[in-house]
């Protein structure tokens, strides 16, 4: 999870416009993969309305900016967007009739998201050419809400959470196909968290931990595999404390639900993202020995490797829990590569804790990370703590551990030289002919001449690799 930019991943499916004619939706996504496929299924929704995704939001009759609060430059960045955003409404507003002589209607601005469900009435008051600030649990409720903005503006809805409305109202049932583009898909299967770590936001702009029932889930997935998608993503902020109801009602497990997906057929490869070490149980570690399909890569954010800071964290696990999860996950799966989350900087924590978290990465031997620097967030326990660390000793420490942390994802890339890994094809390299896909174990791996491998698995030959891919070669075209 970073606070980066996301492309906007939307792409219109053919579905027929009403007589009103095509009209343009533009969705900028920042944040977490549950805000992309929020993304998604927010262009899912207004689909049916007429409204087709374009990239660029000069062209559009509608803007969303779907936004993260989880540090306070995502935050920041929706207000320096906004006002860009404004200036492009304006100048519509100004040339409202086209060269055809039809009259343009104005830009609609919404601003959804974490930022929509911490600030809701700040934006408005910032930027008060927004339209309308739409909360996480609130998305299918968009066509109604747009109506409603012809009348009259400054709508904010979606303050409470009720994930299952949004879920049920959202189903494929209801709105029709999800617009998939590609062969791997996000699916989100658990909303919300209950660990109320004392740094993050989660717990406040996304509610309480809920799951949606396996029925809906193996749905969405049956849907998306038929439509040719090879790897799905479970998505949740803390999904492997997956519990939805099971087909007797009582609650399901992931790893059980893992075992009821990995009998569609199509479906390949099965990730799930993020988990938390105390939610790690054996039956889902169990799993990944039993199911090909699970993929040999798993995302467990440690956040330091300092007891003390664990605790001052509230994470409610110690640096061992953590370590001897990952044991037990490699000794199901001894080639399990692993990724995690740091925060350097974090109230009270000394050169001494540090160079704890050093010595835990040292132990685990990551494949990937992301590491931030500790930012202070309006209302979390952690801001208003003693001994604020000052930023350029937090600087220091994010470039010793990201130093550490890119040497070992360069030669966990480079170890993979003569090996063979199956790769699954998901778009064209900026090269003729190139084709970029994934490792199972997550790595982008570029071959030439493999254009027509596109949605397929199959073996390629790793040449050489980098801090962030591997290049090969094909050696078979499996027919998959
Ligand atoms: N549910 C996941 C991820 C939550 S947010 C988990 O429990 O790990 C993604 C990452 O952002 C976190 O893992 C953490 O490393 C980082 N993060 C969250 N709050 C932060 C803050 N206030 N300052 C810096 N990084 C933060
Ligand atoms: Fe945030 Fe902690 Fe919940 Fe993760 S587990 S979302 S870091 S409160
Ligand atoms: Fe950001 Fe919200 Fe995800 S705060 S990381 S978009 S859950």
């Amino acid at each position: 999870m970073t606070e980066t930019l996301v492309p906007p991943a939307i792409d219109g499916d053919g579905v027929a416009p009403p007589e009103t004619g095509t009209r343009h939706l533009f969705i900028k996504t920042y944040g977490c993969q549950m805000n992309v496929y929020d993304s998604e299924r927010m262009a899912d929704v207004l689909r049916p309305l007429g409204y087709a995704t374009t990239d660029s939001p000069e062209d559009a009759d509608f803007v969303i900016l779907n936004t993260c609060h989880i540090r306070e430059k995502a935050a920041e960045k929706v207000y320096s967007e906004l006002g860009k955003l404004r200036e492009l409404k304006d100048a519509r507003a100004r040339n409202s009739t086209t060269a055809t002589g039809n009259s343009k209607t104005p830009m609609i601005i919404a601003v959804a998201g974490c930022v929509a469900q911490a600030e809701g009435e700040e934006i408005m008051r910032r930027q008060p050419a927004v339209d309308l600030v739409v909360g996480p649990q609130a998305y299918h409720q968009l066509p109604e809400l747009l109506t409603r903005t012809a009348r009259a503006r400054g709508e904010r809805i979606g303050a409470d959470f009720a994930p299952n409305a949004k879920f049920d109202a959202m189903s494929s049932e209801r709105i029709g196909p999800r617009g998939v583009k590609g062969p791997t898909a996000f699916l989100t299967v658990q909303e919300g968290c209950d660990k109320f770590c004392t740094f993050c936001v989660v717990p406040y702009t996304r509610g309480a931990e809920w799951s949606r029932p396996v029925a809906d889930i193996l749905i969405e997935a049956r849907a998306l595999a038929e439509r040719g998608v090879r790897e799905i993503t479970l998505l949740g902020q803390n999904v492997n404390a997956y519990n939805g109801a099971g087909p007797d009602g009582a609650p399901s497990t992931l790893a059980r639900l893992a075992h009821a997906l990995a009998e569609i057929p199509g479906l390949d490869r099965l990730r799930y993202t993020t988990s938390h070490p105390n939610d790690m149980s054996e039956d889902l570690i169990a799993a990944h020995g039993e199911l090909d399909v699970l993929m040999p890569y798993l995302h467990l954010p440690v956040q330091s490797g300092s007891d003390r800071i664990l605790r001052l964290m509230n994470r409610k696990h110690g640096q061992k829990t953590y370590l001897d999860v990952i044991d037990r996950m490699r000794r199901v799966r001894p080639d399990m590569a692993i990724s995690g989350d740091f925060i350097v900087g974090f109230p009270g924590e000394t050169d001494r804790d540090f160079a704890d978290t050093l010595n835990l990465v040292r132990q685990v031997n990551y494949a990937s990370a992301f590491s931030f620097m500790y930012s202070p967030r309006p209302g979390t326990p952690a801001a208003a703590m003693a001994g604020q660390v000052p930023e350029a000793v937090a600087r220091e420490r994010l470039h010793a551990l990201q130093a550490l942390l890119f040497e070992q994802q360069t030669a966990f890339n480079t170890s993979q030289t003569g090996k063979t890994l199956p790769v699954l094809f998901e778009r064209k390299g900026r090269n003729p002919g190139q084709a970029i896909g994934r490792s199972p174990y997550l790595q982008s791996v570029h071959v030439e001449n493999g254009e027509h491998l596109l949605g397929r698995i199959v073996a390629v030959e790793i040449e050489s690799g980098t801090q962030n891919s591997l290049a090969g070669r094909l050696v078979e075209q499996k027919a998959a």
